[in-house]
């Protein structure tokens, strides 16, 4: 969810809105707002996207106040009705509260509520707050007080910003875990999810660590901790240009981020790698010699990046040897893994607060692990908590399917990898030195595959009636068939399954039957050249069943040819490395069919961003 706060000189109502559209990619099952005006308090809150609000505010318009907050949801509790929208407000409707996350405890908390009478009108979790806030305003007469009152009762992961129509200049925020900021400007401050809600205002900003409370006035911000005792506060110039997150002439930001790859690509490489082909990463802070005593390697991640992970996995075990574990994030801690001071963990993340990911480094670190995170958000929650991290320069990712992240994420990966084969100086030799002059020219070839995809978009509308799409790889191209059909499920709302091509004939073949759409990656025919052949004689078994099969193959392979219904070429390029070139396409793919389905490509149906709950 995407929370916004404000108090200061300018319509709060204005500013609100205007954050809310900077975060709708945290969630839009539904938005709504609440100002202080008149000495009263006055809400507005419509399920769906934000637009949805904007009209119901033109039709209904609130008064105008300079003291409000606003919310755009992704659902927990309750589904996406104008009710369960938040903000929630007290029986009185004197407290405004909007909350991102889940409270754990709130089926206790609002039966203690029913028994002394509070009429609850949502099925959320999050209204139990505002009952409580109004019940501790009551006999205490602070909001802040109130709010530390109410949330050393709270379990589970939340942020709560909330108003109160008794105090008509000031703005309270709580956090556990998910993500809140302050923007602090002249005689106005601001709270938001990210620091892209308060942008346009102002580049000063302050974080908030864990279990903290903030009080916003005109005139200042005070924090403290659920106790009341105060906090040092770590202030902090934002450095990034609001103009990146901006679409730029592209219809939609996913197609501007899939063209702004080559860039990421180079940007992500950008002084890492020297003249003399050696890595340099002092940024790791983890000091080489604990790098070399590593016995273990274990990769957590979610969706995307977590496919990052998967073919990290290949690139770390062959140049280095040390074994790697590629676990999904949401699994990871619930399965008692067995780790110790000897085993770095990396947690990839793109925006750096995806709670599941935030849950398994926590547990690594408690169980003496080392962690370095691979992630596109600087200061965001994840680099804070690791040991170590090694940020990847995509940019603002606004587009909830990731794209560049993922290519930047893949860039990152290699590099670590690189980085432990150089300091333990295993296989740090020709091959090695091969790959790192490769990887150099990445974003060059990236560019090569944008330019060459018209016929890929052809193809994917020409789809646009199927139901089905499956994807083949064997080695890192079965990642790559992960991602794609990932891609297609996000964006097209297809059925779209990865299989690792040699697999498909211990099951998954029965799927195959007349002209039913087959991906297939196929490795590079030189180096593991047992790899291409094998998967050669896939693309004939599943065409002899009758599918319809898409081939992505390199230049010059000419041996797929004669089983290819359509072919897509990408340059040459080591296996290894292949998934920079080789998702290009699949990205392509799924974005021109789900435009082709009509569908919202920014906005998936159901999805968010950035998922702060676990
Ligand atoms: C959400 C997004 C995915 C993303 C995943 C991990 O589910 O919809 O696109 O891959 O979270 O996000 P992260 O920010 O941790 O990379």
């Amino acid at each position: 969810c995407g929370i916004v706060g404000y108090v200061g000189g300018q319509s709060a109502l204005d500013v609100v809105i205007a954050g809310l559209k900077r975060l709708e990619y945290r969630g839009y099952d539904s938005a709504g707002v609440a100002v202080l005006a008149d000495g009263g308090l006055a809400a507005a809150k419509k399920a769906g996207k934000l637009v949805n609000l904007e009209k119901e505010l033109v039709d209904r318009p609130l008064p105008s106040g300079s003291t409000g907050i606003g919310h755009t949801r992704w659902a927990t509790h309750g589904g996406p009705t104008d009710a369960n929208a938040h903000p929630h407000l007290d029986n009185a409707g004197r407290v405004a509260v909007v909350h991102n996350g889940i409270i754990e405890n709130f089926a206790g908390l609002r039966a203690e509520l029913e028994e002394r009478g509070h009429d609850l009108a949502s099925e959320t979790d999050t209204e139990v707050v505002a009952h409580l806030l109004a019940e501790e305003f009551s006999s205490c007469g602070d909001l802040a007080d109130a709010m530390r009152l109410v949330c050393r009762r709270l379990d589970g992961a939340f942020t709560l910003v909330a108003v109160h129509a008794d105090q008509p200049d000031v703005v309270v925020g709580a956090r556990r875990n998910s993500p809140l900021v302050v923007g602090v400007g002249e005689g106005e401050h601001f709270l938001a999810s990210d620091v892209s809600a308060f942008i346009a205002h102002t580049r000063s900003a302050i974080e908030l660590g864990q279990d903290q409370v903030v009080e916003l006035t005109r005139e200042g911000v005070t924090v403290t901790d659920f106790d009341g005792v105060p906090a040092e506060v770590h202030a902090y110039h934002i450095d990034w240009d609001a103009s990146a997150a901006e679409k730029g002439g592209y219809d939609y930001f996913m197609l501007k981020e899939i063209a702004e790859q080559p860039k990421a690509v180079a940007d992500t490489l950008l002084g890492r790698i020297d003249a003399s082909g050696s890595l340099s990463l002092d940024e790791l802070r983890i000091p080489d010699a604990e790098l070399r005593e590593a016995e273990k390697v274990v990769i957590v991640a979610c969706g995307t990046a977590f496919h990052a992970g998967l073919i990290a996995k290949y690139a770390i075990e062959h140049w280095t040897r040390i074994p790697c574990e590629v676990e999904l994030a949401s699994e990871f801690r619930y399965r008692d893994p067995i780790l110790d001071a000897r085993t770095l963990v990396v947690a990839i993340s793109q925006s750096g607060e995806t709670m599941d990911t935030l849950m398994a480094l926590r547990h690594a670190r408690e169980q003496g692990a080392k962690v370095l995170a691979i992630c596109n958000t600087n200061g965001s929650t994840i680099p804070r908590e690791s040991d170590a991290v090694l940020y990847t320069h995509a940019g603002p990712e606004v587009a909830v399917a990731s794209t560049k992240a993922f290519l930047t994420q893949l860039v990152a990966c290699y590099l670590v990898a690189l980085y432990l084969g150089q300091v333990r100086g295993t296989k740090w030799g020709d091959e090695i030195h091969a790959v790192v002059r490769e990887l150099a020219r990445s974003a060059e070839k990236v560019e090569q595959v944008l330019e060459t995809m018209e016929p890929v978009r052809a193809l994917a509308r020409s789809l646009a009636d199927k139901n089905t799409v499956l994807f083949l790889g064997r080695h890192v191209g079965y990642p790559v068939a992960l991602e794609g059909a990932l891609k297609l499920k996000e964006l097209a709302y297809m059925h779209a399954e990865g299989f690792a091509a040699g697999e498909l004939k211990h099951g998954p073949i029965a799927l195959i039957e007349e002209d039913l759409p087959v991906v297939v990656v196929v490795p590079s025919p030189r180096g593991r050249s047992v790899l291409h052949d094998k998967i050669v004689s896939n693309i004939q078994e599943i065409r002899a069943r009758g599918a319809r099969t898409i081939v992505i193959a390199e230049e010059g392979d000419e041996s797929v040819a004669p089983y290819a219904d359509h072919l897509i070429r990408i340059p040459a390029t080591p296996t290894l490395l292949q998934p920079l070139v080789a998702t290009v396409p699949l990205q392509v793919f799924a974005c021109e069919l789900a435009t082709a389905r009509g569908n919202e490509v920014d906005q998936p149906r159901n999805l968010a961003k950035s998922v702060t709950v676990e």
